[in-house]
């Protein structure tokens, strides 16, 4: 059975993709996500100059899932837009820009350079939890607000989406959705890794990583449900407006599943990938199309948003 799906009018083979971070820096590494059963492929999350990023250890593997405080290293702007056409020659998936300024004004700078370049989908990151100092622009709904005004007067058709830090108040959700919808938005990505959050090592007794004294972003399974809370409130909210994307915690087709009744149009995976490689990406579509067979679904739209009510 075919798990493929589509965001905003883009088509994807398979209902899982990768989450822009984990493995997706270098060509190679974007060559092996093109290679493999990804419906997509996702690159880093792009700066206007190059970063090194912070110190490190800065990832760190732990039972449940993820510990990170990368700091966005990435090759910068002029070497993803370099690298688009090659990627685009080498497959026919989806291939999605993901951005993040480190000040206001460079948002519109590297959201027209892959407006005007051959990726399919752009998604704006306002929700990196990791650079020292900066807040998160998805926590900000003024700025949020500012620069979705400036960034859709650029104008142009490619569909643009947003990455959404986790909300934890329904307040939130509401304020969050009352901007998104004045803008011709055309997914939300939710959600990022949840920020700020310490792991220790008692044997050790120190964090597990370096940058911010140890604060850094979950990922794995202990996100899992509040990935889910997102998704189900924003697909509630405006999934008849834009696509959904869920992320976090995902590593079984029994995941996606989850996330598929909860509204997801699609799925990111991000620590399962880092910790098995590029095999998870057919892995969980396989182990999603047996479960949407037992149940008798038809296809991935039959089962959208079908989480039943108690
Ligand atoms: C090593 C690492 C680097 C990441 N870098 C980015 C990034 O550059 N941009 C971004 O939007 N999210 C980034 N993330 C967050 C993931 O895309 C994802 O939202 C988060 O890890 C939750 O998914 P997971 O539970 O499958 O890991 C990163 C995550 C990890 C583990």
């Amino acid at each position: 059975m075919s798990t493929k799906t589509q965001i905003a009018g883009v088509e994807l083979h398979s209902y899982i993709f990768n989450a822009s971070g984990p493995k997706d820096v270098t060509f190679d590494e974007l060559t092996i996500i093109a290679d493999s059963h990804a419906g997509g492929v996702v690159i880093k999350t792009c700066t206007l100059e190059p970063r090194e990023g912070n110190e490190e250890p800065r990832y760190c593997d732990v039972p449940l899932g993820s510990i990170n405080s990368m700091g966005l290293p990435n090759l910068g702007l002029k070497a993803y837009i370099d690298m688009v056409p090659t990627l685009r020659a080498r497959t026919k998936k989806p291939i999605i820009a993901s951005l993040a300024g480190m000040k206001p004004d460079d948002f519109p700078v590297l959201t027209k350079a892959f407006i005007d370049s051959d990726v399919d989908l752009i998604e704006l990151n306002f929700s990196c939890p990791n650079l020292k100092g900066k807040p998160q622009i998805g926590y900000d709904f003024e700025m949020t607000e500012q620069l979705l005004k400036d960034l859709f007067a650029l104008g142009g058709t490619k569909p643009i989406g947003i990455k959404l830090p986790p909300y934890f108040d329904p307040a939130h959700w509401d304020a969050a959705a009352a901007i998104f919808k004045k803008f011709p938005i055309a997914f939300l990505t939710c959600i990022n890794s949840v920020g700020n959050t310490l792991i220790i090592d008692a044997d050790t007794e120190t964090p597990l990583i370096k940058p911010k004294g140890g604060f850094g972003g979950l990922g794995g399974e202990y996100i899992k449900p509040v990935a889910l809370a997102n998704v189900r409130a924003f697909s509630q909210m405006l999934g008849d407006r834009m696509a959904i994307i869920g992320v976090g915690g995902i590593k079984t087709g029994r995941d996606a599943f989850e996330f598929l009744l909860c509204g997801a149009d699609a799925v990111q995976v991000g620590t399962i990938f880092m910790q098995e490689g590029a095999g998870c990406f057919e892995r969980i579509d396989r182990e999603l199309a047996e479960i949407l067979k037992k149940k008798g679904y038809k296809n991935i739209a039959a089962a959208k948003g079908k989480l039943k009510i108690l």
